[in-house]
């Protein structure tokens, strides 16, 4: 179905010779240069929420532009922010996301809203001084969050909260959220710049200096720059997309391997960037935002005990490079957290391809991360085990990392040793 798509005039000359189909060495390719269009990975809506290993936007739209068409379906099963479906609704596309992280549902409504009205500054300042002058408190269904912050700053965090959970239920208020949980990163013990909640020296330096100064109107200042660069990024995007009326549909909070999406779905493209071998975890990175959002500890247990590799299982995988790097390893729990993230990467892939039609393109941006020292060809490895179940290779790209920010302390332009990602396609048969 899509061999028209690859072989037309949008394909850039220096990629026409990808179908060498069965030479599986990958063309060293740059999405930033394909996609020039795109100048800024933050453009839009796309930095509304902070979130580790987003996907470049350029990738995304490399994918969409070439091998999907207007009013396609594409599907995300580890969604993230959702880059996916704010370049499938700007390109005219449905999407379906899907990530195990509960920020997905708080994300999607701001970064990609359905009603194109535009947003008035002036009420989102009536709404925030609401919240500046409310009394009562939220708390935190989470014992340990003292810890997090000096006594009088959670406080004022509490009544915040309290008055924005206060507010209908509308994007103001979703505007306003998306506020808070950075402020409440920022204004705590905890390493904001760092994916993975922890406290540093330097950070309890940084708050304890700012206790001896006006903290409370530099909360409320930093409060009422975010949300109104927010809002003016939204309507920014509502401006430019009016006539775009495609569905994105979102699922927060479920587990890619076993979700099922409604059964007449039917899919025509995957894009997506799975989870990384040895990534930090995403729930952990996330935990304080969610207790924040009103989650409780028993529903963030729940998640994280699904989390892709650091669950367990006794299925296996079983492909030519998978093997051989399975037969070189020593090291118990690494041959363990190799084993289930394989076989729940896969299995999340082959359940968001249920509905994927026959002539189909699964497009998987991926690393090859370092294990004891050896070298997991990730995109191989998918590529032997799809091969088995009828699909084809169509194409493998290297990109090589340049400012891809997978982690921002690690300063992972290179993380774990990886120079490159890869994208791998597929074709469904
Ligand atoms: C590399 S990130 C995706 C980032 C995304 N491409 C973006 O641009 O924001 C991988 C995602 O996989 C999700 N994930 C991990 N285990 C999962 C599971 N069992 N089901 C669904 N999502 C899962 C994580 O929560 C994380 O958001």
């Amino acid at each position: 179905m899509y061999s028209n798509l690859f072989s037309s005039t949008i394909v850039q000359p220096k990629l026409q010779n990808r179908y060498e189909g069965k030479n599986l060495t990958p063309h060293l390719v740059s999405f930033r240069e394909l996609v020039p269009e795109i100048t800024s990975t933050s453009y839009l809506t796309h930095p509304i929420y902070y979130y580790p290993a987003k996907f470049i936007p350029h990738v995304v739209k490399y994918c969409i532009d070439n091998y999907t068409r207007e009013n396609d379906w594409i599907i995300d099963p580890f969604a993230g922010s959702g880059t996916v479906g704010l370049e499938s609704n700007l390109a005219k596309r449905n999407a379906v996301l899907l990530d195990l992280n509960y920020l997905l549902n708080h994300i999607i409504p701001i970064k990609i809203p359905k009603d194109k009205t535009t947003l008035d500054i002036f009420v989102l300042n009536k709404k925030l001084k609401q919240i500046f002058n409310n009394d009562s408190q939220f708390t935190p269904n989470w014992s340990n969050i003292d810890y997090w912050y000096p006594p009088e700053m959670l406080e004022l965090l509490k009544k915040y909260w309290a008055g924005q959970k206060k507010l209908d239920n509308d994007l103001y208020s979703m505007i306003i959220q998306s506020t808070l949980v950075k402020v409440s990163k920022q204004f705590s013990y905890a390493e904001h710049k760092t994916p993975k909640l922890f406290k540093s020296k330097h950070k309890k330096e940084f708050i304890d200096n700012l206790l001896k100064k006006d903290w409370k109107s530099e909360l409320i200042n930093a409060m009422t720059t975010i949300s109104n660069n927010t809002i003016k990024s939204i309507n920014q995007y509502t401006n430019i997309t009016k006539n775009n009326n495609n569905e994105i549909l979102y699922f927060g909070g479920v587990d890619s391997a076993s979700y099922k999406i409604e059964k007449n779905l039917q899919i025509d493209c995957l894009i997506t960037s799975p989870p990384y071998l040895q990534a930090q975890e995403y729930i952990r990175t996330f935990k304080l935002d969610l207790y924040w959002l009103g989650y409780t500890e028993i529903q963030i247990k729940e998640i994280s005990k699904l989390e892709i590799p650091y669950r367990k299982t006794k299925e296996l995988i079983e492909t030519e490079t998978l093997n051989k790097i399975r037969e070189k390893l020593q090291i118990k729990n690494l041959i363990e957290l190799l084993n289930s993230y394989f076989y729940f990467t896969i299995v999340s892939l082959e359940n968001a391809m249920t509905n994927l039609k026959r002539g189909g393109l699964a497009c998987i941006f991926i690393g090859n991360p370092k294990v004891d020292g050896l070298e997991v060809e990730t995109w191989r490895i998918f590529n032997e085990y799809f091969a088995e179940k009828g699909f084809l290779f169509r194409a493998i790209y290297e990109d090589q990392i340049k400012t891809r920010q997978l982690f921002k302390t690690r300063n992972n332009k290179n993380p774990d040793g990886m120079k490159s990602e890869f994208l791998l396609i597929i074709e469904k048969l």
